[in-house]
């Protein structure tokens, strides 16, 4: 797949749809976190009650149906960030995302405790063969990545390594320190094992680049797009940032 520039803009649930992402220059942007079936679309609204945002559709992939239809033609590169209870929801999810030319990514991410009770998001790096499985049978049907999140017990050399080994073709690393900022060793090792997308507290050039340094073939940022409705614009201003890179 060819990438049309190394900046990614990252999921953010209840708030990236397409109507906020086709705002921003990024070649890649990732819609949602999006919940694909109906457990985890009740713990949506669950985590909705206590005041998180979530995208709320009474049919959870009509809903995201919706969202990628209004993408269609815009040229870039999209992707669907998804959580389910079920295989079935990932399975849905990833033919959709194939019907639409779309590249799912499997949310092992959250941390949201509605999310966790279902086996969802972050509790998938501690379930490791749930998460094979579902890698497995998504990337059958589309171009998968997962979403991993850093600062974890967890052996990341290993998890990278079965990640790819079940079909997906990139992995998106959240590579969060507890109030440090980003960890690029994290980044580092993770892309020993395949290609990355760098993730947290990208802000500008230099954090940015430093995560291309680090071995990432593309960098992501979320909470800096709700500051800055430029930043994608001025990475671009960066001649590495600004390239073109093909991740197979
Ligand atoms: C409001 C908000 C909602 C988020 N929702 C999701 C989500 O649904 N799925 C996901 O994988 N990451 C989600 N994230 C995490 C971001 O994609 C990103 O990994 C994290 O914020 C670190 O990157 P940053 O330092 O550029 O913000 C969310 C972040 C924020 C701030």
């Amino acid at each position: 797949m060819i990438f049309p520039n190394r900046l990614c803009l990252s999921a953010m649930a209840g708030i990236n749809d397409w109507e906020f992402a086709k705002k921003f220059d990024a070649g890649f942007v990732i819609l949602g976190g999006f919940n694909a079936d109906r457990k985890s679309m009740e713990a949506g609204v669950k985590a909705v009650k206590r005041g998180r945002r979530e995208f709320i559709f009474s049919d959870p992939i009509s809903g995201i149906k919706k969202q990628l239809e209004n993408a269609l033609s815009s040229g870039k590169i999209i992707g669907i960030n998804i959580r389910s209870a079920t295989l079935e929801g990932y399975i849905s999810a990833a033919r959709l995302a194939s019907e639409f030319n779309a590249v799912i990514e499997i949310n092992a991410h959250c941390r949201q405790p509605e999310f966790l009770e279902i086996g969802c998001g972050q509790s998938l790096l501690f379930n490791q063969e749930k998460l094979v499985k579902i890698v497995e049978i998504s990337s059958k049907y589309a171009d998968t990545i997962v979403k991993i999140r850093g600062g974890l017990k967890v052996d990341y050399g290993l998890l990278s390594q079965s990640i790819f080994d079940s079909g997906a073709f990139m992995i998106h690393v959240d590579a969060m320190l507890p109030k440090k900022g980003a960890d690029y060793k994290l980044v580092r090792k993770v892309s020993e094992t395949g290609s990355v997308i760098g993730n947290n507290s990208v802000r500008d050039v230099e954090s940015a680049r430093k995560m291309i340094e680090s071995g990432a073939k593309l960098v992501s940022l979320a909470r800096k797009a709700l500051q800055d409705k430029d930043i994608f614009k001025k990475l671009l201003m960066d001649d590495i940032l600004a390239s073109k890179i093909e991740v197979v």
